[in-house]
C-alpha cells in the first residue's frame, strides 16, 4: 500500500519535471548591424523576451550573448520556447546543446623535423596557437618563456588570476575557461587549470619549448618539443571532467579565440552532426576561417569502423592518428623455472624428449616467454609470481561470467591474492581492481587496437587471444602456474601505418569530400601533463608524472596545428586554405597495403613538416568559395544563412552550365563516389592552382590511374611566368562500376624541377 502510493508520487513528480524541463540552445541571429556589445546584448535579450515574458526571465535564463565574430546567444529553453524562437524571422538557426567528448617525442624527429630545423623565429614568436581543451598546466617546463619577448601586438585576449591558477606569461599567453551550465563538477577546479592532463599535452606537442631529457619513468627518453617552440599559446578550457565539452561553451571559445587574435585553433574534441550547419564546430571554424583562422581538429577514435570520421567540413583541417617508428613491450615469463637448467640450458628438442620420457614432468612445461603489449614501469621483485585465470577465481558461481572479464566485485579477493591474474579485457582499469584486492597485477586478453600501449597502475600488459590461448593451456596443464612481468622495453617497428582507432572515411558529411586530410602521429605520443592527476587516473595508482605518454587522434592534431603554425610563420599571409593546402599535397604517401582502407585512413598521407613550408603550389579559396560547395551540396540558402550572417543566394554561386565541376570546391584532393546504377561515372573535377615558388616555374603532370579507372588532366604542362599566378586545369575521372564497398587508390602529381606537388584521387563504391 505505501510502496504503491510512493510510486504514485514519485511518478507524478517526474511528469511534472518533464513538463518544465528545460534544456540549454544556441539560438543563431543575422549579421551584427552594430559592434556596441552592449546594444547586441540588449537586441539577444530582447529576443529572448519576447518568448520568456519578461526581461527579467530572459536575463536569468541567458548564459552567453555572443558578441564578437558571430551573432548568437545560449540561454535555457522550453522545447516550446525553442521552437518559438526558431519561427522568428530574425532568427536563423536554434541548435540544442549537446555535450562532446575528447578525442582521447620522438615524434619530431621520427617526421623529419629536427631541433635544427630551419626556424623564422621573429615570425614564429609571432604566431598565437589557439587550444580548446581541458585547460593547462603552467607550471610545466613545456610553458616556459624564456627568452620570450611580450605578446604580439595583434593580441587582443586576456589573462586572469583564477582558482589555482598562477597566471599567464609570454609563453601561454591567455587562458580563459567557459562552464555555462552551473552544473558543479567537484573533481574539476574552475579555473583554466587542466586537471585531466589532456590539454597540456596536445598544447605541449604544438608549440611547447624543448624540455631535454623528458621521459615517463625513462621511457621514450628525448628532448619533448613542440612543432613551434617559440610560439604563443591561447588556451580555451572548455572541457570538464565529469561533464564534456558543451557546444555552448565550444562556441563561446570560438568567439574569445577569433576576437584575441589567434592564428591556429588546435581542437581535439569529438565531431557532432554530420550536416556541416548544425554541426557546432564546424560553424565555429567556418567564423574562424572567415577571419582568416585555420582551425585543426581531430578525426575521432571510432576506427577501424568505416564512415566514423568526424569533424568534416572541407574548411577544418581532419588529423587521423598514425603510428610512429616506436613501440612500448613486456616480457612475460611463464612457468615456474623449476626446471630451468633444462629449459634454458638444454636445446628445447632434447627437453621435449625429456618430457616424453618423464611423465611427471608434463605436468611442468617449457618456460614460455612472450611479449606483450602496453606501459608498465614496475621492475618485478620476484621472480615468478602464482598466475590464475580471472574465471577460476570468481567470488561465486555466478559471478564466473563477470570475473573471467575482472570485473568489479567478481573476483574472490582470498584467491587472488599475491597473484598475477588472467583476464579478457572487460573495462579500462583492470589492474586496478585486481591490485585494489590484494593481486599483483593482470595479464589481459584483448583482440583489438593492438598497435596502443596502454599505461598501468599495477604490473599488467596486453596479449593477443593467440596468447591468451597459450597463457589458458598453460594454466590448466600444471598445478601451480606462475608468471612474472618485466617492466616495459621499447622496440623498433615499421611505421608509419594509420592507427587501429583513427576514425576512417568515407566522409559522411560529403561524398564530394576527402577526410581525414592528413595522418600525424598519435600513438603512444609523449608529452607535458599535470601532476594533478596519476597518469592513469585509476584508483590507486601512485605514479605521478610531469611527462606522459598518451594515444588518439586528439594527439595527432596538435602535430598538424604545430604545423600549420611553423608554415604560417614563413608565410604570414596565406590564407588558411593555402595552409591546408600546402600540408596535404605535401604529405609523405602512406601504402596501401598496410592500411586496407587507404586513403579513408590516413588522407593524403603522413605529415611532413619541412616539405610543408614549400610546397611550389597552393589550391587557394576564401570562404566564399565553401559557400559555392555548400550550395552545391544541396544546402538551401536560408540554411547557410548562419555561416554569413544573411540568407545566401545560392543560385548567384551555381553558374549554369556546370562550370564548377564535380564538387565545387578548389580541394588539393579529389574523390570520386561511383553512381551504383551506372556502368561509368565521370567526375569532372576544376581547379585553379597558385604558383607559391619563387619566379617562373613548369609543372608537368603525372597521372596514376588504378586498373578500371581512366584519369586525364587538361593541360598536362603548366607555365607560371611568375610568383603568385594563378592556372586552371581540369581533371577527369572516368571509373567503371565495381564491387560495392571497394576503395581504389589514384594521384595526380605536378612535377617540376624543384617541387612536386600530390593530390590523391579516390574512387570509391559505397
Ligand atoms: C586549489 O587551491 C585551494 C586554495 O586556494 C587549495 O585548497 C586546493 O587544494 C587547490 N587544489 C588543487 C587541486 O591544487
Ligand atoms: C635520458 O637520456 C639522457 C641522455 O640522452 C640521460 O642522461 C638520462 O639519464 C636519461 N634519463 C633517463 C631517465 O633514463
Ligand atoms: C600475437 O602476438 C605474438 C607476439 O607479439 C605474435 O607473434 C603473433 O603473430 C600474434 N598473433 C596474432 C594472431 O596476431
Ligand atoms: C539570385 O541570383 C540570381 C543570379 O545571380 C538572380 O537572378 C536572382 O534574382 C537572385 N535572387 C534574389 C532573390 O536576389
Ligand atoms: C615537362 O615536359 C616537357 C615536354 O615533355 C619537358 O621538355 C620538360 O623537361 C618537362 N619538365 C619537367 C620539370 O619535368
Amino acid at each position: 500500500m505505501f510502496d504503491h502510493s510512493f510510486q504514485h508520487v514519485s511518478l507524478s513528480l517526474i511528469i511534472t519535471i518533464e513538463l518544465v524541463w528545460q534544456d540549454f540552445y544556441i539560438v543563431f541571429l543575422g549579421a551584427h548591424h552594430t559592434l556596441n556589445s552592449d546594444i547586441i546584448l540588449e537586441t539577444h535579450l530582447n529576443v529572448l523576451s519576447s518568448v520568456k515574458g519578461s526581461y527579467l526571465e530572459a536575463k536569468e535564463s541567458m548564459v552567453y550573448s555572443y558578441t564578437n565574430s558571430f551573432n548568437a546567444f545560449a540561454a535555457k529553453l522550453s522545447e516550446n520556447e525553442a521552437n518559438k524562437l526558431s519561427d522568428m524571422d530574425e532568427v536563423l538557426l536554434v541548435l540544442r546543446n549537446q555535450y562532446r567528448k575528447l578525442h582521447t617525442t620522438r615524434s619530431w624527429d621520427f617526421l623529419g623535423l629536427p631541433l635544427t630545423a630551419e626556424r623564422r623565429l621573429k615570425f614564429e614568436s609571432d604566431i598565437i596557437v589557439g587550444l580548446l581543451d581541458t585547460g593547462i598546466t603552467p607550471e610545466s617546463q613545456s610553458f616556459k618563456d624564456d627568452g620570450l619577448g611580450p605578446p604580439p601586438a595583434k593580441w587582443k585576449g586576456s589573462c586572469d588570476h583564477y582558482a589555482n591558477f598562477s597566471g599567464c606569461n609570454n609563453k601561454i599567453i591567455g587562458a580563459k575557461y567557459f562552464k555555462a551550465d552551473g552544473n558543479s563538477d567537484p573533481l574539476d577546479i574552475l579555473s583554466p587549470i587542466d586537471v585531466l592532463g589532456h590539454g597540456t599535452h596536445t598544447a605541449s606537442t604544438a608549440a611547447g619549448t624543448q624540455v631535454p631529457k623528458a621521459s615517463l619513468f625513462g621511457l621514450a627518453n628525448g628532448t619533448a618539443r613542440g612543432a613551434v617552440p617559440s610560439a604563443r599559446l591561447a588556451i580555451y578550457k572548455v572541457c570538464w571532467t565529469l561533464s564534456g565539452c558543451a557546444e555552448m561553451d565550444i562556441l563561446a571559445a570560438f568567439d574569445a579565440a577569433i576576437h584575441d587574435g589567434v592564428d591556429i585553433i588546435s581542437i581535439s574534441i569529438g565531431g557532432g552532426d554530420p550536416s556541416y550547419v548544425v554541426d557546432a564546430i564546424a560553424i565555429g571554424a567556418f567564423f574562424a576561417v572567415s577571419k582568416g583562422i585555420i582551425t585543426v581538429a581531430s578525426a575521432g577514435n571510432e576506427g577501424p569502423d568505416m564512415a566514423t570520421v568526424t569533424n568534416t567540413a572541407p574548411w577544418i583541417v581532419t588529423v587521423a592518428a598514425s603510428g610512429i617508428d616506436r613501440a612500448f613491450r613486456s616480457t612475460v615469463m611463464l612457468g615456474s623455472g623449476k626446471n630451468v637448467s633444462c629449459k634454458i640450458s638444454m636445446l628445447i628438442a632434447l627437453c621435449k624428449l625429456v618430457y616424453v620420457y618423464n611423465s611427471s614432468w608434463v605436468q611442468t612445461p617449457t618456460m614460455e616467454i612472450m611479449q606483450g603489449i602496453g606501459v608498465d614501469c614496475f621492475n618485478p621483485e620476484q621472480k615468478q609470481y602464482p598466475l590464475i585465470n580471472g574465471a577460476d577465481a570468481a567470488r561465486n558461481s555466478e559471478a564466473k561470467e563477470y570475473a573471467r572479464y575482472c570485473f568489479e566485485d567478481s573476483l574472490d579477493p582470498n584467491k587472488v591474492k599475491g597473484k598475477i591474474v588472467y583476464c579478457k579485457l572487460g573495462a579500462y582499469g583492470t589492474e586496478s581492481i585486481v591490485k585494489g584486492i590484494g593481486g599483483i597485477g593482470a595479464i589481459i586478453e584483448r583482440e583489438r587496437y593492438l598497435d596502443v600501449a596502454q599505461v598501468f597502475m599495477a604490473p599488467a600488459t596486453i596479449v593477443n587471444d593467440s596468447l591468451g590461448d597459450t597463457i589458458t593451456s598453460y594454466i590448466h596443464s600444471t598445478r601451480s602456474p606462475s608468471a612474472v612481468i618485466y617492466k616495459t622495453h621499447e622496440i623498433k617497428k615499421p611505421a608509419p601505418f594509420a592507427a587501429s582507432f583513427s576514425s576512417r572515411g568515407p566522409n559522411p558529411g560529403s561524398q564530394h569530400i576527402l577526410k581525414p586530410d592528413i595522418a600525424a602521429p598519435g600513438i603512444d605520443i609523449l608529452a607535458s601533463y599535470t601532476l594533478r592527476r596519476s597518469i592513469t587516473g585509476l584508483e590507486g595508482d601512485t605514479q605521478f608524472s610531469k611527462f606522459t605518454l598518451l594515444s588518439g587522434t586528439s594527439m595527432a592534431c596538435p602535430h598538424v596545428a604545430g604545423v600549420a603554425a611553423y608554415v604560417k610563420s614563413f608565410h604570414p599571409d596565406w590564407t588558411p586554405a593555402a595552409i591546408r593546402s600546402a600540408i596535404i599535397t605535401t604529405a609523405k604517401p602512406m601504402s596501401r597495403k598496410i592500411n586496407i582502407e587507404a586513403e579513408f585512413a590516413y588522407g593524403s598521407g603522413q605529415l611532413n613538416p619541412t616539405r610543408a613550408v614549400n610546397p611550389g603550389l597552393i589550391y587557394d579559396m576564401d570562404q566564399f568559395g565553401y559557400i559555392q560547395f555548400l550550395c552545391h551540396e544541396g544546402y538551401s540558402g536560408s540554411t547557410l544563412s548562419v555561416l554569413l550572417g544573411s540568407p545566401v543566394n545560392c543560385s548567384s554561386y551555381l553558374f549554369p552550365g556546370g562550370v564548377i565541376g564535380y564538387d565545387a570546391i578548389n580541394y588539393p584532393t579529389m574523390q570520386l563516389m561511383l553512381k551504383s546504377n551506372k556502368d561509368t561515372t565521370i567526375g569532372v573535377f576544376k581547379r585553379t592552382v597558385t604558383n607559391v615558388g619563387l619566379g617562373p616555374a613548369t609543372y608537368n603532370a603525372s597521372i596514376k590511374s588504378p586498373k578500371g579507372v581512366e584519369i586525364t588532366v587538361k593541360p598536362t604542362s603548366l607555365m607560371f611566368s611568375h610568383t603568385m599566378q594563378k592556372k586552371n586545369f581540369i581533371l577527369v575521372v572516368k571509373a567503371k562500376s565495381m564491387a560495392s564497398r571497394k576503395i581504389l587508390s589514384g594521384s595526380l602529381l605536378w612535377r617540376s624541377s624543384v617541387y612536386y606537388v600530390r593530390s590523391p584521387i579516390v574512387i570509391y563504391s559505397p
